[in-house]
């Protein structure tokens, strides 16, 4: 059984950052994440050493500014919603909300899950962003990308700066890869449907040697089950079949994010698999984590 990471920020409050991620900046890893106490907001702390965790904002919260998405005159501004409450927090549900650097505008783009309160029907992505990845994140608003239901969702990008969101569409049924616009704002284009019908959920991309592997979970709530894992060496064509990773419920983990970490001393670089440990709907605040080194068995196979 792997140990549940259980970290506290310097205040010794437990750290909130679920559905996350960790990135690497300017000599740092931000670790970005659902935060759901009291009224539903996005968490982000720092570390030097991947263990002490110091909280600096909330970076997206009920209150953050809003301003009408550039391309998407359409988009939902709401993050209120009067009448209605989440069975955990108030205001909309934000999920699984990821950032990403863009090195032309210098800005942070934060894409997420958007559902009203108490169901998941909506299927929305959102889009908030900041001139620093730890400021008051200004809201752009919330839609369907080019009309599909957008549920768990993720981004990747590639070394040549091109980025994409990754979510699960048609009722979770599908696995959707767009395409971001250049400045990562809005959708471009959506570039591939893949396991249509395989009811896949928390993805999460890495490269590695040129190989990109895409981690998922089976659709079973809060309740964890079999991930798997894909090979390709495109982001849009020839991904493989799906293989399993981790046992039958991923070591009681789900997918959420893998950050590469460089060792100086060895000149290796690990990739750390980081998964949630849910506590489930009623135990939703005892909910943790799991963080392993994932084996490369070879350039295209690996386990945890
Ligand atoms: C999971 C999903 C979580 C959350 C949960 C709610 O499958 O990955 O992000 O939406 O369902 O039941």
């Amino acid at each position: 059984m792997i140990e549940t990471y259980r970290p506290i920020d310097q205040n010794g409050e437990p750290v909130h950052a679920h559905g996350g991620q960790i990135i690497a900046h300017e000599g740092w890893y931000y670790w970005i994440g659902e935060d759901r106490r009291g009224r539903n907001k996005v968490s982000c702390y720092r570390s030097k050493n991947l263990e002490c965790w110091e909280f600096r904002n909330h970076i997206l919260t009920l209150d953050s500014p809003q301003k009408q998405h550039p391309l998407l005159p359409t988009a939902d501004l709401r993050l209120e919603v009067e009448g209605r409450k989440a069975g955990i927090g108030e205001g909309c549900n934000i999920e699984r909300p990821k950032v990403l650097y863009n090195r032309k505008t210098g800005k942070f783009v934060m894409w997420m899950h958007w559902e009203l309160p108490d169901d998941y029907k909506e299927a929305r992505c959102a889009v908030a962003v900041c001139d620093t990845i730890d400021g008051d994140y200004t809201y752009l608003g919330s839609f369907n990308p080019i009309g599909h239901m957008s549920r768990d969702c993720t981004v990747f990008q590639d070394d040549d700066g091109t980025a994409y969101f990754i979510s699960s569409a048609r009722e979770n049924l599908d696995t959707h890869i767009y395409r971001l616009s250049e400045d990562y704002l809005t959708i471009d284009k959506l570039e591939r449907v893949l396991w249509p019908g395989q009811q896949r959920e928390a993805a999460t991309v890495f490269k590695r040697h040129g190989v990109y592997f895409m981690l998922t979970s089976g659709c079973t709530g809060w309740a964890p089950n079999q991930g798997s894992y894909a090979w390709s060496r495109s982001m849009i064509d020839g991904w493989s079949m799906r293989y399993p990773f981790g046992d039958e419920t991923t070591y009681q983990s789900q997918s959420t994010w893998v950050l590469p970490v460089y060792h100086p001393e060895s000149g290796e670089t690990e990739y750390l698999y980081i998964g949630d440990r849910w506590g489930g709907k009623d135990g939703y605040f005892e909910s943790g984590y799991v963080r392993v080194p994932i084996v490369f068995d070879s350039d295209t196979e690996i386990h945890i």
